[in-house]
Protein backbone atom coordinates (compact mmCIF):
# COMPACT_ATOMS: atom_id res chain seq x y z
CA UNK A 1 0.00 0.00 0.00
CA UNK A 2 1.48 3.19 -0.73
CA UNK A 3 0.30 6.75 0.77
CA UNK A 4 -0.15 9.97 0.19
CA UNK A 5 0.48 11.96 3.06
CA UNK A 6 -0.69 15.67 4.05
CA UNK A 7 1.92 18.46 5.11
CA UNK A 8 1.86 19.72 8.54
CA UNK A 9 0.74 16.47 10.27
CA UNK A 10 -3.02 17.36 10.33
CA UNK A 11 -3.14 14.24 9.57
CA UNK A 12 -2.68 13.71 13.31
CA UNK A 13 -5.98 15.26 14.47
CA UNK A 14 -8.04 13.66 12.35
CA UNK A 15 -7.99 11.92 8.89
CA UNK A 16 -10.09 11.10 5.33
CA UNK A 17 -8.42 8.11 4.10
CA UNK A 18 -9.49 7.79 0.60
CA UNK A 19 -9.00 4.25 -0.87
CA UNK A 20 -8.14 4.18 -4.19
CA UNK A 21 -7.94 0.88 -5.53
CA UNK A 22 -11.80 0.86 -4.49
CA UNK A 23 -12.30 3.80 -6.30
CA UNK A 24 -10.99 1.55 -9.27
CA UNK A 25 -12.55 -1.61 -8.05
CA UNK A 26 -16.01 0.27 -8.02
CA UNK A 27 -15.40 1.82 -11.34
CA UNK A 28 -14.90 -1.41 -12.98
CA UNK A 29 -18.10 -3.06 -10.72
CA UNK A 30 -20.32 -0.35 -12.56
CA UNK A 31 -18.54 -0.65 -16.11
CA UNK A 32 -19.67 -4.24 -15.37
CA UNK A 33 -23.18 -3.28 -14.92
CA UNK A 34 -23.39 -1.03 -18.00
CA UNK A 35 -21.26 -2.77 -20.31
CA UNK A 36 -23.15 -1.47 -23.65
CA UNK A 37 -22.01 2.55 -21.93
CA UNK A 38 -19.63 4.77 -21.93
CA UNK A 39 -18.48 5.53 -18.27
CA UNK A 40 -18.45 9.56 -17.23
CA UNK A 41 -17.11 9.61 -13.51
CA UNK A 42 -19.39 12.69 -11.88
CA UNK A 43 -16.59 14.14 -9.36
CA UNK A 44 -18.32 17.21 -8.91
CA UNK A 45 -18.00 18.63 -5.36
CA UNK A 46 -14.70 17.90 -4.64
CA UNK A 47 -15.83 14.12 -6.19
CA UNK A 48 -17.80 13.98 -3.37
CA UNK A 49 -15.43 15.08 -0.86
CA UNK A 50 -13.02 12.63 -1.82
CA UNK A 51 -10.61 14.68 -4.00
CA UNK A 52 -11.73 15.38 -7.34
CA UNK A 53 -8.29 14.98 -9.24
CA UNK A 54 -7.15 11.74 -7.28
CA UNK A 55 -10.89 10.17 -8.08
CA UNK A 56 -10.46 11.16 -11.80
CA UNK A 57 -7.49 9.74 -12.13
CA UNK A 58 -8.19 6.58 -10.66
CA UNK A 59 -11.48 6.39 -12.45
CA UNK A 60 -9.69 7.17 -15.59
CA UNK A 61 -7.37 4.13 -14.97
CA UNK A 62 -10.57 2.46 -14.32
CA UNK A 63 -12.08 2.87 -17.88
CA UNK A 64 -13.91 6.24 -17.55
CA UNK A 65 -13.83 8.21 -20.60
CA UNK A 66 -15.70 10.89 -18.86
CA UNK A 67 -15.62 13.31 -16.25
CA UNK A 68 -18.84 15.46 -15.08
CA UNK A 69 -18.58 18.24 -12.91
CA UNK A 70 -21.26 20.56 -11.69
CA UNK A 71 -19.46 23.78 -12.07
CA UNK A 72 -17.16 24.97 -14.95
CA UNK A 73 -14.58 25.80 -12.28
CA UNK A 74 -14.50 22.76 -11.25
CA UNK A 75 -14.16 21.19 -14.99
CA UNK A 76 -11.36 23.98 -15.94
CA UNK A 77 -9.58 22.77 -12.72
CA UNK A 78 -9.33 19.16 -14.06
CA UNK A 79 -7.87 20.52 -17.37
CA UNK A 80 -5.42 22.11 -15.93
CA UNK A 81 -2.19 20.09 -16.30
CA UNK A 82 -1.44 19.61 -12.92
CA UNK A 83 -4.90 17.61 -12.50
CA UNK A 84 -2.95 14.69 -14.38
CA UNK A 85 -6.70 13.96 -16.53
CA UNK A 86 -5.35 12.89 -19.96
CA UNK A 87 -5.71 15.38 -22.69
CA UNK A 88 -8.49 12.80 -24.23
CA UNK A 89 -11.06 12.11 -21.63
CA UNK A 90 -13.89 14.29 -22.16
CA UNK A 91 -15.22 16.44 -19.70
CA UNK A 92 -18.48 17.72 -19.23
CA UNK A 93 -20.10 20.52 -16.76
CA UNK A 94 -23.66 21.58 -15.87
CA UNK A 95 -24.25 24.12 -13.84
CA UNK A 96 -23.86 27.47 -15.64
CA UNK A 97 -25.38 31.06 -14.71
CA UNK A 98 -25.02 33.91 -16.72
CA UNK A 99 -21.65 35.46 -17.65
CA UNK A 100 -20.00 32.36 -16.65
CA UNK A 101 -16.70 31.79 -18.03
CA UNK A 102 -17.86 30.11 -21.44
CA UNK A 103 -14.87 31.28 -23.49
CA UNK A 104 -12.12 28.97 -21.26
CA UNK A 105 -15.28 26.59 -21.58
CA UNK A 106 -14.86 26.35 -25.89
CA UNK A 107 -11.19 26.66 -25.35
CA UNK A 108 -10.43 24.31 -23.07
CA UNK A 109 -12.82 21.84 -25.20
CA UNK A 110 -15.27 21.42 -22.47
CA UNK A 111 -18.88 19.87 -23.29
CA UNK A 112 -20.89 22.44 -21.64
CA UNK A 113 -24.32 22.00 -20.50
CA UNK A 114 -27.61 24.30 -22.10
CA UNK A 115 -31.31 24.40 -20.76
CA UNK A 116 -32.34 27.44 -22.36
CA UNK A 117 -31.94 30.10 -24.73
CA UNK A 118 -30.05 32.30 -22.98
CA UNK A 119 -27.04 30.21 -22.11
CA UNK A 120 -27.19 29.41 -26.10
CA UNK A 121 -26.43 33.23 -26.89
CA UNK A 122 -23.59 33.36 -24.30
CA UNK A 123 -21.97 30.57 -25.61
CA UNK A 124 -22.02 31.51 -28.89
CA UNK A 125 -21.31 34.51 -28.49
CA UNK A 126 -18.00 32.74 -26.59
CA UNK A 127 -17.41 30.34 -29.67
CA UNK A 128 -17.26 33.82 -31.80
CA UNK A 129 -14.14 35.26 -29.76
CA UNK A 130 -12.64 31.41 -28.73
CA UNK A 131 -12.91 31.14 -33.33
CA UNK A 132 -13.69 27.41 -32.41
CA UNK A 133 -16.69 25.51 -32.05
CA UNK A 134 -18.31 24.95 -28.51
CA UNK A 135 -19.31 21.64 -27.36
CA UNK A 136 -22.77 21.70 -26.21
CA UNK A 137 -25.31 19.11 -24.56
CA UNK A 138 -28.85 20.33 -25.02
CA UNK A 139 -30.54 19.30 -21.24
CA UNK A 140 -33.74 17.76 -21.28
CA UNK A 141 -36.38 18.05 -18.11
CA UNK A 142 -38.10 14.87 -18.24
CA UNK A 143 -40.04 15.45 -15.11
CA UNK A 144 -36.95 15.94 -12.89
CA UNK A 145 -38.49 20.21 -12.47
CA UNK A 146 -34.65 21.37 -11.70
CA UNK A 147 -32.35 22.02 -14.47
CA UNK A 148 -33.04 21.48 -18.09
CA UNK A 149 -35.79 22.30 -21.12
CA UNK A 150 -38.94 22.32 -20.79
CA UNK A 151 -40.79 19.73 -23.60
CA UNK A 152 -42.89 21.20 -25.87
CA UNK A 153 -42.00 24.82 -27.75
CA UNK A 154 -39.04 25.62 -25.29
CA UNK A 155 -37.26 22.50 -26.80
CA UNK A 156 -38.62 22.97 -29.91
CA UNK A 157 -36.99 26.50 -29.59
CA UNK A 158 -33.67 25.16 -28.30
CA UNK A 159 -33.00 22.46 -30.60
CA UNK A 160 -33.65 24.83 -33.58
CA UNK A 161 -31.74 27.37 -32.22
CA UNK A 162 -29.13 24.66 -31.66
CA UNK A 163 -29.21 23.75 -35.17
CA UNK A 164 -29.06 26.99 -36.56
CA UNK A 165 -25.77 27.99 -35.00
CA UNK A 166 -24.37 24.43 -35.88
CA UNK A 167 -24.89 25.17 -39.62
CA UNK A 168 -23.01 28.06 -38.58
CA UNK A 169 -19.98 26.10 -37.02
CA UNK A 170 -20.42 27.91 -34.09
CA UNK A 171 -21.21 24.32 -32.15
CA UNK A 172 -21.32 21.06 -32.29
CA UNK A 173 -24.07 19.69 -30.43
CA UNK A 174 -22.72 16.58 -28.94
CA UNK A 175 -25.00 15.13 -26.03
CA UNK A 176 -28.68 15.07 -25.33
CA UNK A 177 -29.37 14.21 -21.61
CA UNK A 178 -31.60 14.54 -18.61
CA UNK A 179 -31.42 13.24 -14.76
CA UNK A 180 -33.73 11.15 -13.02
CA UNK A 181 -35.56 12.28 -10.35
CA UNK A 182 -36.37 8.85 -8.56
CA UNK A 183 -34.28 6.55 -9.59
CA UNK A 184 -33.58 5.43 -6.16
CA UNK A 185 -36.77 4.33 -5.40
CA UNK A 186 -37.03 1.49 -7.48
CA UNK A 187 -40.55 0.97 -9.37
CA UNK A 188 -41.24 4.84 -8.71
CA UNK A 189 -44.00 5.94 -11.75
CA UNK A 190 -41.74 8.68 -12.50
CA UNK A 191 -38.81 6.26 -13.96
CA UNK A 192 -40.91 5.30 -16.65
CA UNK A 193 -42.79 8.27 -17.19
CA UNK A 194 -39.05 10.23 -17.48
CA UNK A 195 -37.39 7.49 -19.70
CA UNK A 196 -40.73 7.60 -22.20
CA UNK A 197 -40.29 11.84 -22.27
CA UNK A 198 -36.51 11.39 -22.67
CA UNK A 199 -36.93 9.09 -25.79
CA UNK A 200 -39.35 11.82 -26.93
CA UNK A 201 -37.58 14.40 -26.46
CA UNK A 202 -34.54 12.74 -28.01
CA UNK A 203 -36.15 11.22 -31.28
CA UNK A 204 -37.78 15.05 -31.75
CA UNK A 205 -34.47 16.52 -31.90
CA UNK A 206 -32.57 13.65 -33.56
CA UNK A 207 -35.65 14.01 -36.56
CA UNK A 208 -34.53 17.74 -36.68
CA UNK A 209 -31.28 16.84 -37.65
CA UNK A 210 -29.50 16.35 -33.79
CA UNK A 211 -26.43 13.91 -34.51
CA UNK A 212 -24.98 13.61 -31.16
CA UNK A 213 -22.07 11.76 -29.74
CA UNK A 214 -24.18 10.56 -26.82
CA UNK A 215 -27.46 10.29 -24.62
CA UNK A 216 -27.56 10.01 -21.38
CA UNK A 217 -29.79 10.18 -18.27
CA UNK A 218 -28.14 7.32 -15.92
CA UNK A 219 -26.95 7.79 -12.66
CA UNK A 220 -26.06 5.49 -9.85
CA UNK A 221 -29.36 4.51 -8.94
CA UNK A 222 -30.23 3.84 -12.76
CA UNK A 223 -26.83 2.42 -13.33
CA UNK A 224 -27.14 0.00 -11.01
CA UNK A 225 -30.68 -1.03 -11.22
CA UNK A 226 -32.11 0.30 -15.07
CA UNK A 227 -30.13 -1.26 -17.67
CA UNK A 228 -33.07 0.31 -20.15
CA UNK A 229 -31.49 3.72 -18.79
CA UNK A 230 -28.55 3.03 -20.32
CA UNK A 231 -27.92 4.68 -23.19
CA UNK A 232 -25.06 5.51 -24.69
CA UNK A 233 -23.23 6.86 -21.35
CA UNK A 234 -23.67 6.22 -17.43
CA UNK A 235 -22.95 9.10 -14.96
CA UNK A 236 -22.74 7.89 -11.57
CA UNK A 237 -20.78 9.71 -8.77
CA UNK A 238 -21.73 8.34 -5.16
CA UNK A 239 -21.61 5.02 -6.01
CA UNK A 240 -18.00 5.01 -7.90
CA UNK A 241 -17.19 6.09 -4.04
CA UNK A 242 -18.91 3.05 -2.80
CA UNK A 243 -21.57 4.30 -1.42
CA UNK A 244 -25.23 3.38 -2.23
CA UNK A 245 -27.14 5.33 -3.15
CA UNK A 246 -30.43 4.52 -1.06
CA UNK A 247 -30.55 1.66 1.65
CA UNK A 248 -33.75 0.57 -0.70
CA UNK A 249 -31.42 -0.04 -3.33
CA UNK A 250 -29.22 -1.92 -0.83
CA UNK A 251 -25.94 -1.90 0.93
CA UNK A 252 -22.54 -1.28 -0.74
CA UNK A 253 -22.02 -5.06 -0.44
CA UNK A 254 -25.38 -6.01 -1.99
CA UNK A 255 -24.18 -3.77 -4.69
CA UNK A 256 -20.52 -5.08 -5.26
CA UNK A 257 -19.35 -1.98 -4.39
CA UNK A 258 -16.42 -0.81 -1.28
CA UNK A 259 -16.88 2.48 0.56
CA UNK A 260 -13.80 4.80 -0.24
CA UNK A 261 -13.16 6.73 2.79
CA UNK A 262 -12.42 6.38 6.20
CA UNK A 263 -12.75 9.42 8.80
CA UNK A 264 -10.92 8.89 11.77
CA UNK A 265 -9.38 11.17 14.96
CA UNK A 266 -6.76 10.76 17.23
CA UNK A 267 -8.51 10.93 20.89
CA UNK A 268 -7.62 14.12 22.27
CA UNK A 269 -8.25 13.63 25.85
CA UNK A 270 -9.32 10.86 27.78
CA UNK A 271 -10.64 11.99 31.37
CA UNK A 272 -12.78 10.52 34.60
CA UNK A 273 -15.60 11.81 35.50
CA UNK A 274 -18.12 11.48 38.14
CA UNK A 275 -22.18 10.98 37.66
CA UNK A 276 -24.22 13.30 37.02
CA UNK A 277 -21.91 15.37 34.80
CA UNK A 278 -22.98 17.58 31.93
CA UNK A 279 -21.47 16.60 28.68
CA UNK A 280 -20.50 19.52 26.42
CA UNK A 281 -23.04 22.44 25.37
CA UNK A 282 -26.50 22.80 26.85
CA UNK A 283 -25.62 19.82 28.91
CA UNK A 284 -27.65 17.58 26.48
CA UNK A 285 -26.05 14.39 28.11
CA UNK A 286 -25.39 13.58 31.88
CA UNK A 287 -23.12 10.67 33.04
CA UNK A 288 -25.63 8.40 34.49
CA UNK A 289 -22.47 7.28 36.62
CA UNK A 290 -18.98 7.79 37.48
CA UNK A 291 -17.59 6.86 33.88
CA UNK A 292 -14.67 8.14 31.38
CA UNK A 293 -15.07 10.77 28.47
CA UNK A 294 -13.32 10.60 25.17
CA UNK A 295 -12.93 13.87 23.57
CA UNK A 296 -13.01 13.38 19.60
CA UNK A 297 -11.26 16.43 17.58
CA UNK A 298 -13.89 16.76 15.07
CA UNK A 299 -16.87 18.85 14.56
CA UNK A 300 -19.32 20.61 12.59
CA UNK A 301 -16.77 22.92 11.08
CA UNK A 302 -15.10 19.57 9.41
CA UNK A 303 -18.80 18.58 8.41
CA UNK A 304 -19.79 16.45 11.45
CA UNK A 305 -23.58 16.89 11.27
CA UNK A 306 -24.55 18.54 14.43
CA UNK A 307 -28.03 16.96 14.18
CA UNK A 308 -25.94 13.21 14.92
CA UNK A 309 -25.58 14.86 18.50
CA UNK A 310 -26.67 12.16 20.93
CA UNK A 311 -26.82 9.62 18.07
CA UNK A 312 -23.75 9.81 15.83
CA UNK A 313 -21.87 6.22 16.05
CA UNK A 314 -18.03 6.01 16.76
CA UNK A 315 -15.90 2.92 16.71
CA UNK A 316 -13.12 2.98 19.91
CA UNK A 317 -10.52 -0.07 20.92
CA UNK A 318 -13.65 -2.12 19.27
CA UNK A 319 -16.38 -0.77 20.38
CA UNK A 320 -19.52 1.58 19.24
CA UNK A 321 -19.52 4.64 21.31
CA UNK A 322 -22.47 7.29 20.37
CA UNK A 323 -21.78 11.15 20.49
CA UNK A 324 -22.62 12.23 24.20
CA UNK A 325 -24.33 15.73 23.59
CA UNK A 326 -23.77 18.05 21.21
CA UNK A 327 -21.43 18.26 18.22
CA UNK A 328 -19.57 21.42 18.77
CA UNK A 329 -17.70 23.24 16.15
CA UNK A 330 -14.53 21.33 16.24
CA UNK A 331 -15.51 18.89 19.07
CA UNK A 332 -17.31 16.38 20.54
CA UNK A 333 -17.58 13.77 23.27
CA UNK A 334 -18.14 9.70 23.94
CA UNK A 335 -18.96 8.25 26.56
CA UNK A 336 -16.20 5.59 26.57
CA UNK A 337 -18.02 3.54 29.86
CA UNK A 338 -14.69 3.68 31.99
CA UNK A 339 -12.75 2.43 29.37
CA UNK A 340 -9.05 3.85 29.27
CA UNK A 341 -7.82 3.91 25.42
CA UNK A 342 -4.35 5.59 25.82
CA UNK A 343 -3.77 8.95 24.50
CA UNK A 344 -4.10 9.59 20.90
CA UNK A 345 -6.11 6.26 20.45
CA UNK A 346 -8.14 5.78 17.30
CA UNK A 347 -12.06 7.12 16.86
CA UNK A 348 -13.55 5.81 14.05
CA UNK A 349 -16.36 7.24 12.70
CA UNK A 350 -17.37 6.04 9.59
CA UNK A 351 -15.41 3.38 6.70
CA UNK A 352 -16.12 0.30 4.61
CA UNK A 353 -17.18 -1.72 7.93
CA UNK A 354 -14.01 -4.23 7.84
CA UNK A 355 -12.80 -3.42 11.27
CA UNK A 356 -16.72 -3.31 12.79
CA UNK A 357 -16.55 0.34 12.38
CA UNK A 358 -19.65 2.58 11.67
CA UNK A 359 -20.56 3.45 7.79
CA UNK A 360 -21.55 6.38 6.28
CA UNK A 361 -24.76 5.12 5.90
CA UNK A 362 -25.03 4.80 9.75
CA UNK A 363 -23.74 7.98 9.65
CA UNK A 364 -26.93 9.63 7.77
CA UNK A 365 -29.20 7.05 9.16
CA UNK A 366 -28.27 8.79 12.81
CA UNK A 367 -28.03 12.60 11.28
CA UNK A 368 -31.77 11.81 9.34
CA UNK A 369 -29.88 12.54 6.17
CA UNK A 370 -28.34 10.96 3.17
CA UNK A 371 -24.91 9.15 2.84
CA UNK A 372 -23.99 11.17 0.11
CA UNK A 373 -24.06 14.31 2.18
CA UNK A 374 -22.27 12.95 4.77
CA UNK A 375 -19.25 12.16 2.90
CA UNK A 376 -19.44 15.34 0.53
CA UNK A 377 -19.62 17.98 3.73
CA UNK A 378 -16.31 16.65 5.23
CA UNK A 379 -14.49 19.66 5.47
CA UNK A 380 -11.32 21.12 3.70
CA UNK A 381 -9.68 21.14 7.36
CA UNK A 382 -9.48 17.46 7.20
CA UNK A 383 -6.40 16.62 5.27
CA UNK A 384 -7.27 13.27 3.02
CA UNK A 385 -4.78 10.54 2.88
CA UNK A 386 -4.13 8.80 -0.44
CA UNK A 387 -4.04 4.94 0.00
CA UNK A 388 -3.19 2.63 -3.11
CA UNK A 389 -2.14 5.26 -5.79
CA UNK A 390 -1.86 2.63 -8.48
CA UNK A 391 1.08 0.52 -8.92
CA UNK A 392 -0.75 -1.99 -5.84
CA UNK A 393 -0.79 -5.01 -7.69
CA UNK A 394 -5.12 -4.07 -8.61
CA UNK A 395 -4.29 -3.87 -11.80
CA UNK A 396 -4.41 -0.03 -11.56
CA UNK A 397 -5.06 0.96 -14.99
CA UNK A 398 -7.96 -0.27 -16.41
CA UNK A 399 -7.42 -3.67 -16.70
C1 LIG B 1 -26.67 15.93 -13.36
C2 LIG B 1 -26.13 14.86 -12.50
N1 LIG B 1 -25.73 13.69 -13.06
C3 LIG B 1 -25.25 12.67 -12.31
C4 LIG B 1 -25.16 12.79 -10.94
C5 LIG B 1 -24.66 11.63 -10.15
O1 LIG B 1 -25.68 11.16 -9.30
P1 LIG B 1 -25.38 9.97 -8.28
O2 LIG B 1 -24.38 10.50 -7.32
O3 LIG B 1 -26.69 9.67 -7.67
O4 LIG B 1 -24.84 8.88 -9.10
C6 LIG B 1 -25.57 13.98 -10.32
C7 LIG B 1 -25.51 14.11 -8.87
O5 LIG B 1 -26.26 14.74 -8.21
C8 LIG B 1 -26.06 15.04 -11.13
O6 LIG B 1 -26.44 16.20 -10.58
Amino acid sequence: MNETVAPGGAELRARAEIDLAAVRANVRALRGRAPGAAFMAVVKADGYGHGAAPCARAAVEAGATWLGTATPQEALALRAPGAGVPDDVRIMCWLWTPGGPWQEAVEAGLDVSLSGMWALDEVTRAARLAGRPARVQLKADTGLGRGGCQPGDDWTELVAAALRAEAEGLLRVTGLWSHFACADEPGHPSIAAQLTRFREMVAYAEGQGVDPEVRHIANSPAALTLPESHFDLVRPGIAMYGVSPSPEIGTPADLGLRPAMTLSASMALVKHVPGGHGVSYGHHYVTPGATTLGLVPLGYADGIPRHASSTGPVLVEGKWRTVAGRVAMDQFVVDLGGDEPGPGAEAVLFGPGDRGEPTAEDWAQAAGTIAYEIVTRIGTRVPRVYVNDGNDGDGGSGT
